[in-house]
């Protein structure tokens, strides 16, 4: 999770990362999400295995409103219920034939999914704008040691000053994805040290992690 407080929630995407018609891989705490955006812009998190033959559905494609799988063409809906089997065209597909679902929304720039029923709508990130994302193969606790702070309520990690960012977290079994915010009034040198910061980061946290000194 993010962190304790901000529920259910996690951070998995930056929004400039899936456009329309695309789809990708992501982790939440309730497992791997094929995270999806139709060609009308709509978003989705469905299980990342087919109910076919359990194909990865983050390695198949959108069209329109419905994710295909890869292996076999069978397409599902933004529900979750199977919509065509290209083998037996004229067949309406059993509604028992479904990939589970869950909450997706969208704010500020980022893309979370709940990991269960979801009692709030995610934080807000007022006066942040998101600026890329990177994946750190170290623990929370070792993020906040080589940034010398502690995650807030949000998941917002504050960088040194100077820095010009700050880090919204997944940690998710060893490792973490971190996105990299930046003042909404950050000029271009301040992004161009946010993002090295985020680098510098990166290095000290999977040290940290790699000597044993901070899991
Ligand atoms: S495994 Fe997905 S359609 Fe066959």
């Amino acid at each position: 999770m993010p962190s304790d407080t901000t529920g259910f929630w996690t951070p998995v995407a930056l929004s400039a990362d899936l456009p329309a018609g695309t789809v990708i891989p992501a982790r939440t705490p309730a497992g791997s999400v094929a995270l999806w955006r139709s060609e009308a812009g709509r978003l989705a998190a469905s299980a990342d295995r087919c109910p076919h033959r359990g194909m990865r559905l983050s390695h198949g494609f959108v069209r329109g409103e419905a994710l295909s799988c890869i292996y076999h063409g069978w397409s599902y809906a933004q529900a979750g219920n199977c919509l065509r089997i290209p083998a037996h065209p004229g067949l309406t597909p059993p509604e028992t034939i479904r990939v589970a679902i869950h909450e997706v929304a969208e704010a500020d720039g980022v893309i979370w999914v709940a990991a269960g029923v979801p009692a709030s709508k995610p934080p807000r990130l007022d006066g942040l704008t998101p600026l890329r994302s990177l994946t750190v193969l170290a623990g929370k606790d070792a993020i906040e040691t080589a940034a010398g702070g502690k995650t807030s309520p949000d998941g917002l990690v504050e960088t040194a000053a100077g820095a010009g960012g700050v880090w919204l977290l997944a940690a998710d079994d060893g490792q973490t994805l971190v996105h990299v915010l930046v003042r909404d009034d950050a000029g271009t040198k301040d992004r161009i040290a946010a993002s090295r910061a985020a680098e510098s980061l990166r290095r000290r946290a999977e040290n940290l992690q790699r000597e044993g000194i901070v899991q």
